[in-house]
């Protein structure tokens, strides 16, 4: 129906269809083909409304220029091969299948849409048409499968400093790999695996940036405590030219990662970091832990002071800022 819909204003760019016609040729009520229009505004179609006239298109949602992102990329491998959908579950899905299928190390699924995009520990993930950066990239590194937590870090590194470059925009790390300005989240990273035995055989890494979202295209639980990059820097930002930067950081960072160890690459996520050198909390199943966050181990573990001075890790989870 919203296909139908679109083409209708398609074939009148320059006149108004009223809802009459509209609800005849497609065979609904007037107040069916409004509810229609008021979905397809809130994917970003831009519609006139004039009594006794009807509606007019007047603008479309942008779409990621795929052959110019291809021709323009910088990179060897990472993005060569890129499977583009208008809209599909979770990127991070179609990438596991398309490991199945035989999918080479750089290939990148990326989509306009989620409509069930999946965030770290079972949550969901809000990934609204044309908005953001949706998208999965096939790894297949090189490295013991003990070692994939450099990679969630490694991730992160890249993703923060494209995100600078682009936009010059002051992103910080939240351990493990949350990207927040100002307190609020503008990315997220979900690393998922397949190992055999010790070895470590794909990784797909799922990032989601919240790019040209305005206020009111985060559900309400969102509002506080998530931002875009257009809402921080107060203008649109170009997907295409982040999404290059975003590939040439990644395969730079990766590339380093396989010639030098995860040294250079902590080193980096120190300087990025907005989780260290302050109070931190979190959640266990013990119970609430809590303490001063000093660095990061070798294997990317939070190195937390707890108020007796021992020194204690924490491998995985949330971290929340400030004292319990
Ligand atoms: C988080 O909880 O912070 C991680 C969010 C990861 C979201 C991205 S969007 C693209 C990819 N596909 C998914 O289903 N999830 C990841």
């Amino acid at each position: 129906m919203d296909e139908q819909l679109i083409r209708i204003f398609e074939e009148n760019p320059d006149s108004f269809v009223s809802g009459e016609q509209l609800s005849t040729t497609l065979g609904c009520s007037r107040t069916a083909i409004w509810k229609h229009i008021e979905r397809l505004r809130q994917e970003g179609y831009v519609f006139e409304a004039v009594s006794r006239k009807g509606y007019r298109m007047i603008g479309k949602p942008e779409k990621l220029d795929i052959p110019a992102i291809m021709a323009e990329l910088e990179t060897e491998t990472f993005g060569r091969t890129i499977h583009y959908f208008d809209e599909v579950d979770s990127t991070n899905t179609m990438a596991h299948t398309l490991v199945k299928q035989g999918a080479v190390e750089g290939t990148l699924v990326i989509a306009e849409k989620q409509t069930a995009g999946r965030g770290r520990m079972g949550r969901a993930w809000h990934s609204p048409k044309g908005k953001g950066l949706w998208m999965s990239l096939i790894l297949k590194p090189r490295i013991p499968l003990q070692f994939t937590p450099h990679l969630t870090l490694l991730v992160a590194v890249a993703l923060c400093r494209s995100i600078r470059q682009a936009t010059q925009l002051s992103a910080g790390i939240k351990w493990p790999n949350d990207l927040l300005i100002d307190g609020k989240k503008i990315s997220g990273i979900l690393l998922e695996s397949s190992a055999d035995d010790e070895n470590l055989q794909h990784v797909i890494a799922g990032v989601g940036i919240g790019v040209n979202l305005r206020p009111e295209d985060y559900p309400e639980e969102l509002q506080s405590v998530a931002t875009s990059l257009a809402i921080e820097a107060g203008r649109e930002i170009d997907r295409k030219e982040l999404l290059k930067q975003f590939m040439l950081e990644l395969e730079t960072m990766y590339k380093l990662y396989h010639e030098q160890g995860f040294a250079p690459v902590k080193a980096l996520w120190e300087a990025l970091s907005v989780s260290l050198h302050t109070q931190v909390r979190t959640q266990s199943p013990q119970g609430l832990k809590s303490g001063f966050a000093v660095g990061i181990d070798d294997s990317g573990a939070l190195i937390v002071r707890q108020e007796d001075g021992t020194l204690t890790k924490w491998y995985s989870g949330t971290i929340e800022f400030g004292a319990p």
